[in-house]
Parts: structure tokens; sequence; C-alpha cells
């Protein structure tokens, strides 16, 4: 049994300077509770040359004191295949591990807690995808990368919310299979006109947001700006402002800095962007997603200390799968 971890002067000092970036969304009485582990972390990834990659909606602790790269799910497909490291983290959900992996099938990923699954993810299988091909010869399957190994060896192309219209148009036909979130492929059709055949997948937290409830905290908070994630509901995506992926709502925020803004997406968002923008005031609904939470400082060390639970693809399905991501990094990106 390892000896427990202490609040020492000595990590008190060691972690002071992540402390100072996180110190405007963790009071200092928690910080005691958190350094250990962070201290803990930090340095068991330089003696075995591993990394982090962390998703955007990972709690402040784990985005910003130990993680190596951090950002949308883009950014840890495409900064995740050029990663030097013998081990990689992912601070995330199992559909964005299975993409590293593919990407990286040399190297060891963990996923901290393999339960930390998806809506959207088991929403549809490899058996799905083939009915719908047969049921609609022809169309090539574009498929969000929120979804399983199995699924992504059925498919054409994968797609992130931050890159579904660029993949869409860059097919060059009139008609897609695209899968399975309902909502984005409404969303891609509108943008691009071509013709979606969608299944109807739904994320479960962003399909609880409404429109009503954008219009409230309108009357609410006088010059509020909305942006929203494209997974939302298409009324949701009426009464926003901007529409983007997480690295969009990002961007958004730091390139306007608006001076009231609601993000309507996962709550740790806000609490992530809010460090590096202190002028913009964020009004925050909270819908958490229970996936991405099954991550913590705990389960990142205890994975670290034993290299599990590690995940493994089948070769067959793991080939097959690679190439569909790969066409999706080939064809560039925002
Ligand atoms: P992004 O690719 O926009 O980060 O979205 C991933 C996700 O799971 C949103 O719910
Ligand atoms: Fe899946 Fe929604 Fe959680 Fe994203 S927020 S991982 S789409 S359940």
């Amino acid at each position: 049994m390892p000896a427990p971890l202490a609040y020492t002067p000595q990590i008190e000092a060691e972690t002071a300077h992540l402390y100072k970036k996180v110190e405007r969304v963790i009071p200092p009485i928690e910080w005691p509770v958190f350094a250990p582990q962070v201290a803990a972390i930090n340095k068991l990834k330089a003696e075995k040359n591993a990394i982090i990659l962390a998703h955007n909606y990972q709690t402040p602790e784990i985005f910003h004191c130990v993680s190596d790269i951090v950002g949308d799910s883009l950014a840890l497909a495409r900064k995740g295949a050029e990663v030097d490291a013998d081990i990689i983290v992912m601070a995330g959900v199992h559909f964005m591990a299975e993409t590293t992996k593919l990407l990286n099938p040399e190297k060891i990923v963990l996923i901290p807690d393999l339960d930390a699954g998806c809506s959207l993810a088991t929403s549809i299988t490899g058996a799905d995808v083939r009915a719908m091909r047969k049921k609609h010869p022809g169309a090539p399957v574009v498929s969000y990368v929120n979804t399983t190994a199995e699924v992504k060896a059925e498919t054409d192309i994968c797609c992130t919310s931050g890159n579904a219209v660029e993949v869409v148009e860059s097919l060059g036909v009139d008609k897609v299979i695209f899968l399975p979130d309902e909502y984005l492929a409404m969303h891609v059709a509108k943008q691009t006109g071509v013709e979606i055949i969608p299944w109807q997948g739904h994320c479960e937290v962003h399909e609880r947001f409404t429109g009503d409830e954008i219009r409230a905290y309108r009357q609410d908070f006088e010059g509020l700006q909305v942006i929203a994630h494209p997974e939302c509901p298409p009324d949701v995506l009426d009464a926003a402002d901007y529409v983007g992926s997480t690295k969009g709502m990002a961007d958004f925020v730091s390139e306007k800095q608006p001076k009231r803004v609601l993000m309507v997406t996962e709550c740790s968002m806000s609490d992530n962007i809010s460090t590096a923008n202190p002028n913009v005031e964020f009004v925050r609904p909270c819908n958490l997603c229970p996936h991405m939470k099954r991550i913590t400082l705990d389960n990142i060390l205890s994975s670290l200390q034993t290299l599990q639970p590690r995940v493994e693809i089948d070769p067959q399905i793991a080939d097959r799968a690679r190439l569909s991501v790969e066409r999706m990094i080939a064809i560039g990106g925002k």
C-alpha cells in the first residue's frame, strides 16, 4: 500500500504555480485536497514518459494542473497522433481513448475508468450501420467520432463537431448517411444543403437544453451572448448567437470578449475557460456529463501506477476503423 498523500509545505511550494492557474475556480480551502495528487501524477508522468490528454469538459484541477494537451475531440485526435510519449492517459471518455489507440497502436493508452461512456456512442452498433447502407445504397457513411471503433470500422469517414460541415462538403455528393447525432446531422444539413440521412442518437447532456430556457436567460441577463454546441436540439441552436464545437466556443469567448456569456454545453467548460477570461461574466447552467465526471485525479493516479485499465481494440476492427479516422485527419480541419 503506498503511503497516504499529504499536503506538506514541500507539496504546497511545488504546486503553487499550478494553483495560480485555477485560483479563480478552486477555493484555497479545497487545494490541499487536490495538490498532493496533482504532484504525484506529474512526478509519475515524468518517470514513465507518459502524457495526459484532457477534453474541455474535464474538471479544472485535471484540465489545468495535470494535462499536457487539452482541447476538443478534433484537437485531441490530431495532437494525440503526434505525441512522443510511451504512455497516453485519456482524461475524457472511452470513444476518445479508442480514437487515440487507433492512431497510436503501439503505445499504451489508458482510460482511468472504462465505464466513461457516451450516450451517442451506445446509440448505434456496426450492424445498424450495415443495415442503413443496405437501405440507402451508394450513400457514403459519415460518423461522428462519438462512436465505437466497431461503428468506425463500418464508416467511410469520421468527423467531429469542429469539422462536420467541412467533411460532408469534402465528399462532393448530394446525399450522405450521417450518424449517430440527429441534431448535429440537422445542423450540418442546414449548413451544407446536402441531403442527410440521420440516426436518432442524442447526447444526454445537450438534449436537455430548451429554446425556452435560453430565452428566459436572455430576459434575466441583459446583453447576454448565447453560444451553443451543435449537439443541442434545433430550437436551442436557433436561439443561439453562435454554434460551434467546444474549441469554437472557447475561441469565440477569447476573441470576442463578451461582457456576459451563456455556454450551452457541459458545465466544466465555463470554469475552464473563465480562468483565461477574467473580464467575461459566465452565466452557468450546470448540465454535467456523468461519463466525463467519472475521470478523477484519484483514478488518473491509479491508472499511471498500475498502467491499467488499457484500451485494446480487436486488430481486425482497428485496421478498418483507423482508415475512417485517418481520412478525417487528412482533409484538414479548423
Ligand atoms: P467537441 O468535439 O466539440 O469537444 O465535443 C465532444 C463532445 O463529446 C461534446 O459533447
Ligand atoms: Fe457523450 Fe454528451 Fe457526454 Fe459528450 S457530453 S461525452 S456527447 S454524453
